[in-house]
């Protein structure tokens, strides 16, 4: 048996992304679970980010973010950045995160986080009451120390990673589990 619930806004997992809009000496953080990949070619990621606080207008202004995934080990300066607003405090000195100058972008990245995606702003419209800001792919940094092989970024090791989930509905920040399976290959067992 099913029930239902109308229009919900329920989805998970999802990553907590740490965006970062700005310059080196005037940054801000603001963690964002509602993040996606929306096309390989050129690489886009998209993210919703509310009408009402500080970024949205600074990511109009400055025309590039950073996407910076957080893991279990900020947790806490992950949610921190969830619940306080750039319009008032400075979130890189009020958290402790370190910010360190990006390589395309003017927005700074984040050392803690092992992957940070630098973006240009090549898109946004409003949907409903939020901003959805479309954001070309210009760079990608990965901690070497995160790689099987250095050679290729595919080769995250996940567990060392650790990347901090947040499961939305019930609120709750949780980790990753055990790899159960080859993607692109496991469903060919039901092909005839
Ligand atoms: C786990 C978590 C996920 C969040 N995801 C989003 C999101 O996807 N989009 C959004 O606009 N706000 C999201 N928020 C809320 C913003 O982070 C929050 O409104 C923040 O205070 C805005 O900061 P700013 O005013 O410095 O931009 C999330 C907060 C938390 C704790």
């Amino acid at each position: 048996m099913k029930t239902t619930f109308g229009p919900q806004k329920i989805m998970f997992p999802c990553p907590v992304a740490l965006v970062v809009t700005g310059t080196m000496e005037n940054a801000n953080i603001v963690t964002i679970a509602w993040v996606s990949l929306l096309t390989s070619l050129p690489p886009s990621i998209g993210i919703s980010v509310g009408q009402k606080g500080f970024s949205g207008e600074a990511i109009k202004k400055n025309k590039n973010f950073t996407v910076n995934i957080a893991t279990v080990d900020i947790m806490e300066e992950s949610d921190f950045c969830g619940i306080t607003s750039g319009k008032e405090i400075d979130k890189f000195t009020q958290s402790g995160l370190t910010k360190m100058p990006a390589k395309v972008v003017a927005s700074p990245i984040i050392k803690e986080c092992p992957l940070n995606i630098e973006c240009r702003l090549t898109d946004w419209s409003i949907v409903g009451r939020t901003n959805h800001f479309v954001g070309e792919i210009v760079e990608t940094h990965i901690d070497t120390d995160m790689l099987k092989d250095p050679a290729h970024y595919g080769s995250v090791d996940i567990d060392a990673f650790n990347p901090l989930i947040y499961i939305g509905g019930a609120r709750q920040y949780r980790k990753v589990g055990e790899k159960v399976g080859d993607a692109y290959s496991i469903g060919n067992a039901l092909k005839k």
